[in-house]
This record gives C-alpha cells, structure tokens and sequence, in this order.
C-alpha cells in the first residue's frame, strides 16, 4: 500500500542498489524536490553523498542560511557550500534581456558546479529531483543529443539549467515515479522542515528575474527586504499555504514621493500574487485590502529607495505569473 513511509524505504533500497559504494553529488537548490532528493540520498547512503549549494545572490533573505541550517547542521549532511554571488552579479552586469539573462544564470551555474564537484575527487554518480511528470515530459525529445546521459532529462526550468557532458555521471532520481504531493508526504516522512517542504515555487534564475532590468546589488538588497515583507504578511494572513506564489518585483520605474519635508525619487515595487494548479494558467488573489495596506506601508518605510507599491491585477493568460 502507499505511505509515505514505504515508498521511502523503497527508494532507499533502489538507491543502495542503483550506487553500491559510488559517491554521489547532488545539488541543492531550497526547492523541495532537490531537497527530498538530498534526504532520502542521504538516508540511504550516508557519507557516500556530498550536496552542492551554489549560492547564486539572487535568493531570498536567509536562504542560504536555511539550507545549511537544515542539511549540515540538522542532518549531519556532506555539504559544500559555495557562495559564487559575486560572479553571478558580475556576469550579470548590463544585462536586461529575461532571457538572456536565464542564459547567463544556467552558464555560469554549471561553471561554479563543475569547479565545486572537481575537488570532490572521483564521483560517479549525480542525483537529481526529477518528478514523474517530467520523464512524462520528456520522454523521448526530439532535440535529445545521442549518447548524453545528462542532456534529455536534465530539469530545464530548474537551477541545473543542463551539466557539462565530460562529467559522464550516472544519473540517481530517486522521484522519477513520484507525483510534488507524494513528494511532500515523503520530505515530512523524512523529517524536512515543514516550511522547506510546502515552500512556495521559486524560479531557479531567482531574483534576477524579479529585478527589471539591469540587476545590481543595491536593486537585489531592495528587492530581498521587499519580498521578505510580502512573505511575512502572507504568513502572518494564514494565506501563504492557500495560493500559489505571492512575491514582490522591483520594476526599473521610479515616482516622485514625499517624506517629511524631503522628496524623494524612488523605486516602484510590485505585489504579485497568485492562485494557479499548475503555473499554466494563473489568476490574481483578491488579497484583503488590509493585507495589502500592511504591505504597502511596511515597504515604504521599511525598505530605503522603494517608494510606491503597486498591485498587479493580471491573470495568466494573457499575463505570466512572473514579469520576466
Ligand atoms: P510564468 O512567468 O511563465 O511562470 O507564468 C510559470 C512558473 O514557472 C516559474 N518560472 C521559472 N522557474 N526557472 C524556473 O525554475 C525559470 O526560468 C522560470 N521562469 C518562470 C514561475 O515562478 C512560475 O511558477
């Protein structure tokens, strides 16, 4: 019968079975999947596995901490943590493309990935959060390269934007028959924190996508505390578990305002917020005014530089739920 319990042990088995006494690298994203990934890796093998957490500057206020907190201190996990934020910043100056900008993000993630596996010495193995409804997607794709383990299956809208084929790894993903809801199950199963494991969607280019235009270290600051204040009031309203994605986005406009005596000329920050099934189709939150009045006046006078806060009222179609 399906428990969580048994479709843990299971997987733990296959693993033991699929490595024998490889060594394994995941990488770890703060997602879900690639935390699941981790956990049941790590049950099952122990030692034998090392997580990869690229810290990229483009993620939420305490992020990175979280994860460390959770894999190294928590469950005693292998983890080497690279904070690569610089680089990604640098890489990223003077672009403004969104694409162009995913680009940049998925190259320069393979580079910092490929150096951090380097010294880990002889690795045969990489394990990944692939969940059933991407094999169903990507069976047999057209563009498949012949004879690249990697190329087919690698997750395109994930942080492992595609790995460099001359690692030649043996892929492990212990969800490939897994539905997120049997995934979720199987992460409290193995004791992730809950609020890991019901963690909103967060696109793998991070923020970047969520600075309009060119992103810089002063927009990512802005837009961090931002988005820190709009989670806050999300949870503390009991809505964070009930939509889909509530976020903020730091637009490249900038209003007059009045503080005191002084005017100021800052940034406009947009509130999204959405219901969706599965980021197909989306429909804005009728949020409460005083949720959004909370937010709005937390951000003016909590976040320097941002001094108008807007509502986007767009459903997808015709809108995306991102603005990049
Ligand atoms: P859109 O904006 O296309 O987003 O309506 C649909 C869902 O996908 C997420 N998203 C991404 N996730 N890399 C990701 O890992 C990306 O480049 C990316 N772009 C959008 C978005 O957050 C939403 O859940």
């Amino acid at each position: 019968s399906w428990t969580p319990g048994n479709v843990a042990s299971d997987a733990i088995a296959r693993i033991r079975e699929q490595v024998g006494d490889g060594s394994v690298i995941c990488a770890l994203s703060g997602g879900v999947d690639s935390a699941v990934t981790a956990a049941l890796l790590h049950r099952a093998i122990g030692d034998q596995l090392t997580c990869i957490f690229v810290n990229n500057g483009l993620l939420r206020l305490e992020e990175a901490e979280r994860v460390q907190a959770t894999f190294r201190r928590g469950m005693g996990l292998n983890l080497s943590y690279v904070d690569a934020s610089e680089r990604f910043v640098t890489r990223l100056a003077g672009v403004t493309d969104p694409e162009t900008k995913r680009k940049v993000i998925g190259e320069e993630f393979i580079r910092v990935f490929e150096e951090a596996a380097t010294g880990l010495g002889e690795v045969e193995f990489l394990a990944q959060g692939t969940l059933y409804p991407d094999v169903i997607e990507s069976e047999a794709p057209a563009n498949a390269p012949a004879g690249s383990a990697l190329s087919a299956r690698i997750k395109t809208h994930h942080n492992v934007g595609g790995l460099p084929e001359n690692m030649k790894l043996q892929l492990v993903e212990p969800l490939r028959y897994l539905f997120k809801d049997e995934v979720r199950d199987v992460g409290l199963e193995l004791g992730l924190p809950p609020d890991m494991v019901y963690r909103q969607p967060f696109p793998g280019p991070g923020l970047a996508i969520r600075v309009i235009g060119e992103v810089t270290l002063e927009k990512l600051e802005m837009l961090r505390a931002c988005d820190w204040i709009v989670i806050d009031e999300i949870k503390g309203a009991d809505l964070y578990d009930r939509v889909w994605q509530s976020f903020a986005v730091l637009s490249d406009s900038r209003t007059v305002g009045v503080q005191g005596d002084y005017r100021t000329y800052g940034y406009v920050c947009a509130i999204r917020c959405v219901t969706s099934e599965d980021a197909m189709t989306a429909d804005w939150v009728r949020l409460p005014y005083e949720v959004l009045a909370r937010i709005s006046s937390r951000i003016v006078n909590e976040v320097p530089g941002v001094n108008r806060v807007v509502y986007d009222i767009t459903s997808k179609p015709p809108g995306t739920i991102e603005w990049e």
